[in-house]
């Protein structure tokens, strides 16, 4: 994992092959090592994954080139690398070679602190900053655990077994609140003392073909289920919608309003008849209303709304009167919450509007909101309001899935 010999080695065939410069090439000048794949990155275009990494991911694709050909993966492994590295030569590496998805194996190399120290939240920001980059360029992101290691053959003072399992909590409670796979070597590969055993590692930290054939089996695994699922972006979407309780103030554009508004019309609904009626308010005086009403029935003085900029409210008709009328009207709200997260706004729904619009008053801002008389008579109802704007902040990491939470009878 030393670097050094390697960077040596890698810049003498270079210079040997004329691929760059022979002048001065030093790792000060290019320290996060564009210089390793810029040719052999002009060779592959779409490919079905990157795997991106440190020596472990180098040695892999040596050790073991026809899984990687045979699956069309390419590594993009450089011995020595910390996070930091692989997230700067991230475009030249994963983005220019277009694939469709890219394994993210990293963080051993920061443990031993071969940059100098790096907190585990660093460490875990710069996953995170590679799998929003991927996000963002259409590319599917997949996060490893760290394999495990009881010591560095390079750095006999550390100790780094149980920073290793920490860091991987924080891999895999991130992978799941954004609904990427977290691919778990570190369980498969262990021994008691949470180092890799000598059959699978005689360094302790590079797998031998052996341990690779497990890593192997696991990722094939991995894409298997994923394949399905993570090329959809309605599935991916739905997965990661979170509820947000926090905005920016500005006012969200009126074409994204209505594409919202839209998606909750075409809800399913009983006997479709729908029965649903949705009003957006963006007016300060009858949203100033809308708080104060809330505010009181569940007795705060901050605004339960969050400070959203619109606030969107659903009714329906009298449950006595149509049976479906929660149904129908909650659909609408999660058909309009869903639809809003795909277009990158944050949402939450926030109760009450059931005893709000029950009241006198309620009914009085019925119709200040241009509600149909006939409607407000018949007895029309709050079903629920969203919360609507640019989210601010990160939101909650998801509570994981209770268990057995459905099962399949066949
Ligand atoms: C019927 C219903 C009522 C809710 N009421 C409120 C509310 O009044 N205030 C609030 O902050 N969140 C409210 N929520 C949001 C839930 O707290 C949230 O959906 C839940 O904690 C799960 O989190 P997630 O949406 O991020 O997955 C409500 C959700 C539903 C479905």
């Amino acid at each position: 994992m030393k670097r050094i010999f390697f960077l040596f080695l890698t810049i003498a065939v270079l210079m040997a092959s004329g691929t760059i410069e022979a002048q001065n090439v030093t790792k000060k000048q290019d320290w996060a090592q564009f210089y390793t794949f810029q040719n052999d990155n002009a060779r592959w275009n779409r490919v079905k994954a990157v795997l991106m990494g440190d020596s472990i991911t180098e040695l892999w694709w040596d050790r073991d080139s026809v899984f990687f050909k045979e699956n069309n993966f390419v590594g993009r492994g450089i011995s020595g690398q910390t996070t930091s590295e692989m997230l700067v030569r991230f475009r030249r590496d994963v983005l220019d070679l277009h694939p469709q998805y890219v394994v993210i194996m990293a963080g051993t190399n920061d443990v031993a602190e071969n940059n100098g120290k790096i907190s585990k939240e660093n460490i875990l920001g710069n996953l995170k900053s590679m799998v929003e980059i991927a996000k963002f360029h259409g590319i599917n992101p997949m996060l490893c655990s760290i394999p495990p290691a009881a010591g560095f053959i390079w750095r006999k003072d550390l100790t780094p077994a149980q920073d290793i399992i920490e860091i991987n909590k924080m891999i895999k409670e991130y992978a799941q609140s954004v609904g990427i796979p977290y691919i778990d070597y570190h369980s498969a590969l262990k021994d008691e003392n949470g180092g890799l055993p000598k059959e699978y590692a005689k360094d302790g930290v590079h797998p031998t073909l052996e341990g690779f054939k497990i890593m192997e089996k696991i990722l094939l695994n991995t894409f298997e289920k994923t394949d399905l699922t993570m090329d959809n972006v309605v599935l991916n979407s739905l997965k990661t919608r979170r509820s947000i309780r926090s905005y920016k103030p500005q006012q969200i554009k009126d074409e994204e309003l209505l594409a919202v508004l839209q998606a909750g019309t075409f809800a399913p609904n009983g006997m479709g008849i729908q029965d649903s009626w949705i009003v957006a308010v963006q007016n300060e005086e009858i949203k100033k209303e809308l708080i104060r009403m809330n505010a009181k029935i569940l007795g705060t003085s901050s605004d339960p709304y969050y400070g959203a900029p619109t606030i969107i409210l659903v009714f329906g008709s009298d449950p006595e009167k149509w049976r479906n009328s929660v149904q129908d009207g909650s659909l609408v709200l999660g058909n309009m919450m869903n639809a809003a997260h795909s277009l990158g706004l944050g949402t939450c729904w926030i109760n009450r509007e059931m005893e709000m619009f029950s009241t006198k008053e309620g009914k009085d801002l019925m119709r200040k909101m241009g509600i149909d008389e006939k409607l407000i008579k018949e007895g029309l109802t709050g079903i629920g309001a969203l919360a609507i704007g640019y989210p601010e902040g990160e939101p909650r990491a998801p509570k994981p899935r209770k268990e057995n939470y459905y099962r399949i009878i066949k």
